[in-house]
């Protein structure tokens, strides 16, 4: 970065300090989330599980780092500012005052999005406006430009919070699958069940309703060391602050640390021979293939020890919903899977994404270790975790 005093105010105010940060996770996933964070030792303070996601303080690398790496966070948000308005001249004036120069590349498309509870302040639009005017005044933008940037404000009791997205598209978009398929599930969530069941790449993994393949692609990016973001772009990257060689420095870096395996240990499978066929190309597009293979299948004509002697994990998202007409249908067909698991799948952990928990009273105590309720396509499920 040259030293124009532009360069030197982006140092001074962007790059050194610490900012807060907040990571957006699902309801459910913030605590998964937050583990997963530590789990990368990156120099963070304070980070906490609270609602909604994790909180941390850190510096913008660290901020770059958590959108790279985290496989279950839907977004991460740098805190800007925080005042008290009660009107829109005060919110105006404040948020004037916020040095956005240093922050947004001129003429990026900002759009505004507003959230506001027990404010005098309450009409979204307005404020939208007001503050898409104010940092209007400090650096032009644009209605057409290609540098989307989203700026989050949040009212709460009249307290506004300006935040700036660092993400851009929400993280479970991998950048991975050209492919939506019939009922995907979000990466998000698939990352945090194989963290949960404790996935370990050394063992074998079936995926044998796969559709898409999201947790095959999942487990296989974790099994090589491929970071989550690696193949997609962020926000940050048109930030003045981003500095495109530091990144790919650590890209590089990572690069190095990626694992080949000599034969596949991520089994996908499917009845469904185009998506089996759509998901063995997006595994060698990716160079997926040493660690993971397909199968056109039947699930209840496979045979674990066929392929492999050792137990290992088993992840089920089986079909449910609007396609199942007779609710009862959903718990005969999961009772019919979990029959199957008993009689085939002797000591394998289990990954269960099911709409109901009816059927799982066909299972012995002690074989279900967690249960815990998500939201998936606008449905509340339940992800299941356990060992037969
Ligand atoms: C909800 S989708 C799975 C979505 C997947 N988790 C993903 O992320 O794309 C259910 C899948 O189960 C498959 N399926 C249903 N019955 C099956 C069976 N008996 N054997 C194998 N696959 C089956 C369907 O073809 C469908 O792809």
């Amino acid at each position: 970065m040259k030293s124009t005093p532009m360069h030197k105010r982006i140092k001074r105010h962007i790059i050194g300090p610490d900012h807060d940060f907040f990571i957006a996770t699902s309801p459910s996933l913030n605590q998964v989330c937050h583990e997963e964070l530590l789990s990368y030792s990156l120099p963070v303070k304070d980070s906490e599980p609270v609602p909604g996601g994790v909180s941390f303080k850190g510096r913008l690398s660290d901020c770059f780092c958590a959108n790279l790496f985290l496989r279950t966070a839907n977004r991460i948000l740098m805190r800007i500012d925080e005042f008290k308005a009660t009107n829109f001249t005060g919110l105006e004036e404040k948020t004037a005052r916020i040095p956005w120069e240093l922050y947004l590349q001129e003429n990026s498309r900002v759009r505004v999005i507003v959230s506001a509870q027990k404010s005098r302040l309450y009409h979204k639009d307005a404020i939208a406006q007001r503050v898409l005017s104010a940092i209007h005044t400090r650096v032009p933008v644009s209605t057409e430009s290609l540098l989307d940037q989203m700026v989050f404000v949040r009212g709460f009791e009249d307290r506004f919070t300006l935040s700036l997205d660092s993400s851009g598209d929400l993280l479970y978009k991998r950048g991975v699958k050209q492919h939506g398929g019939k009922a995907p599930l979000r990466e998000t969530l698939a990352a945090a069940a194989l963290r949960l069941a404790g996935y370990a790449p050394e063992k074998p993994l079936l995926d044998p309703m796969c559709g898409s393949g999201t947790f095959s692609l999942e487990a296989a990016m974790m099994a090589k060391g491929i970071p989550a973001g690696w193949f997609r772009r962020f926000a940050f990257m048109d930030w003045p602050a981003f500095k495109n060689e530091s990144w790919e420095y650590l890209k590089k870096q990572e690069e190095k640390r990626f694992r080949v395996f000599d034969h596949p240990l991520i089994f996908a499978s499917d009845q469904d021979e185009n998506a089996c066929k759509t998901l063995e190309k997006t595994i060698a597009d990716k160079h997926l293939s040493d660690v993971a293979r397909v199968d056109c299948m039947d699930f209840f004509a496979l045979d674990p020890s066929r392929i492999s002697h050792e137990p290992g994990l088993v992840a089920l998202n089986p079909p449910y919903g609007l396609r199942l007409k007779n609710p009862n249908e959903n718990k005969l067909f999961c009772e019919k899977i979990l029959r199957q698991l008993l009689r085939d799948y002797q000591n394998w952990s289990f990954i269960l994404v099911l709409p109901e928990k009816n059927a799982l009273k066909i299972l012995p105590p002690g074989v279900i270790h967690r249960v815990l309720p998500v939201f998936h396509g606008g449905l509340s499920v339940f992800l299941i975790i356990g060992k037969i």
